[in-house]
């Protein structure tokens, strides 16, 4: 079973109650129960349908090469999802105040990139806002080093090599409408206040 999917079948790595109001029980189970499901057994059909999917990482998936071409477009939206979702909810703690800032090393790297955290959230909150249609927005680490917020349509991910992820936040409506309405800079505030900075530093710091 390919990590990706096994996130998924382990079940959300905190209760679902745990996040409010960030994000209410029922949000978020609607979110990871059903919507996440949905994209894992859609891969698991074409993983039992063509064999050269069967061991094939999400991240293999997702550089759209050796795909069966009937259903590449399918297998790679699907493939998207369970990527960015994967990365969404393990970013995700339900202990926010007891880890709620980026130790020295990431504060450090926030304060030479964009000036503060709380320029940080703007500058998400901002991209956010300027989005057209649904998607993610991202914060990478790039290869010069430095931080990177970008926003990706639909499912598309960034799979650029030299690009770490360190988090991304999910603006499709189902992620956010029930708790936060039609603000998606709310989703954004909503998603850095349960924000786990230790997960984003293993992703920069422990490769
Ligand atoms: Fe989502």
């Amino acid at each position: 079973m390919p990590e990706t999917e096994s996130f998924f079948l382990r079940g959300l790595p905190f209760p679902s109650d745990t996040l409010s109001p960030a994000f209410g029980c029922g949000s978020i189970e609607a979110h990871y129960g059903q919507i996440c499901r949905a994209h894992l057994d859609a891969m698991r059909i074409f993983r039992a349908s063509y064999a050269e999917l069967s061991s094939m990482s999400v991240r293999r998936i997702l550089t759209g090469r050796a795909l069966p071409r009937r259903d590449a477009d399918a297998i790679l939206w699907h493939a998207g999802a369970l990527y960015a979702h994967e990365l969404y909810f393990s970013s995700l703690t339900a202990t926010p105040g007891g880890y709620p800032h980026p130790r020295r090393e990431l504060a450090e790297l926030i304060s030479h990139d964009v000036g503060s955290f709380a320029e940080l959230a703007y500058r998400l909150g901002e991209v956010a806002v300027g989005m057209r249609g649904v998607g993610f927005v991202y914060l990478l680490l790039g290869a010069s080093g430095r931080l990177v917020i970008r926003s990706y349509r639909d499912y598309d991910c960034p799979m650029l090599a030299k690009e770490t992820p360190l988090f991304c936040i999910d603006l499709w409506e189902h992620a956010y409408y029930t708790d936060h309405g039609a603000h998606p800079e709310r989703a954004v505030d909503a998603f850095l206040s349960v924000l786990s900075w230790r997960a984003v530093e293993k992703r920069i710091y422990d490769k």
